[in-house]
């Protein structure tokens, strides 16, 4: 299962980079404008430290806009993916942006309908909102199993990248799922580390030894 982080800071990407944990990055309009700075020169940050697929959000609505920045953001690396709210403008964009050689994700995907659509018009990743479902009474990873099934039974080759990650519980059951890949805050990353268990037995061994050894 692949590990992307979902952020625009570069510090803690870098953190993740310098682990080896860091498959690729997922930013949104949300986390760029947290940091404070120029669009572009934040994504060329964040472009210049990750090797994997950057996932990047046009502000635009409309097809020509869409594209318009998707290729501007194409210009930063080859490895950047143009991520794409799923509307019929996203759709429209998707076509020319697949045929001038860019990858595809859609996100803001709420059904296993919508996933069906976004493999249709060609997207090399679905991106579904596991939290979001769930602060709206669904089960969000129910909706990523889905997909995942749908895929298989039709042999679609987008990949399933599940977002909205909340906790260590969400990225079990998305692993459980099958989904490809999921992205992750850094903070949640941490907690997949974390064990207090693990700790305490550190602890205990440190004291163990130093009790025979001084
Ligand atoms: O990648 C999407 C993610 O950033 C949204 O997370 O917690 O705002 O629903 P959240």
């Amino acid at each position: 299962m692949k590990l992307f982080v979902d952020s625009a800071n570069v510090n803690e990407i870098k953190e993740i980079v310098d682990l080896g944990l860091c498959d690729g990055v997922t930013t949104n309009p949300t986390l760029v404008a947290k940091e404070g700075k120029d669009f572009m020169k934040t994504i060329e940050g964040v472009v210049k430290l990750v090797s994997g697929p950057v996932h990047v959000e046009p502000i635009a609505v409309d097809a020509p806009g869409i594209i318009r920045e998707a290729l501007e953001f194409g210009k930063l690396g080859k490895n950047v993916v143009a991520k794409l709210a799923m509307t019929k403008e996203s759709i429209r964009a998707s076509r020319t942006l697949k045929e001038k050689g860019m990858k595809v994700s859609f996100t803001l995907v709420f059904s296993a309908n919508q996933a069906i659509v976004a493999a249709k018009a060609g997207a090399d990743f679905v991106i579904p909102f596991v939290g979001r479902l769930d602060d709206g009474g669904q089960k969000g990873t129910e909706v990523v199993a889905d997909i995942v099934k749908i895929y298989k039974n039709f042999g679609l080759k987008t990949e399933v990248l599940a977002a909205s990650i909340r906790g260590a519980q969400h990225i079990l059951e998305c692993a459980l799922a099958g989904a490809h890949s999921v992205t992750i805050p850094k903070s949640v990353i941490e907690t997949m580390i974390k064990h207090p268990y693990t700790d305490l037995g550190v602890k205990k061994f440190i004291e163990d030894w130093k009790k025979v050894n001084g």
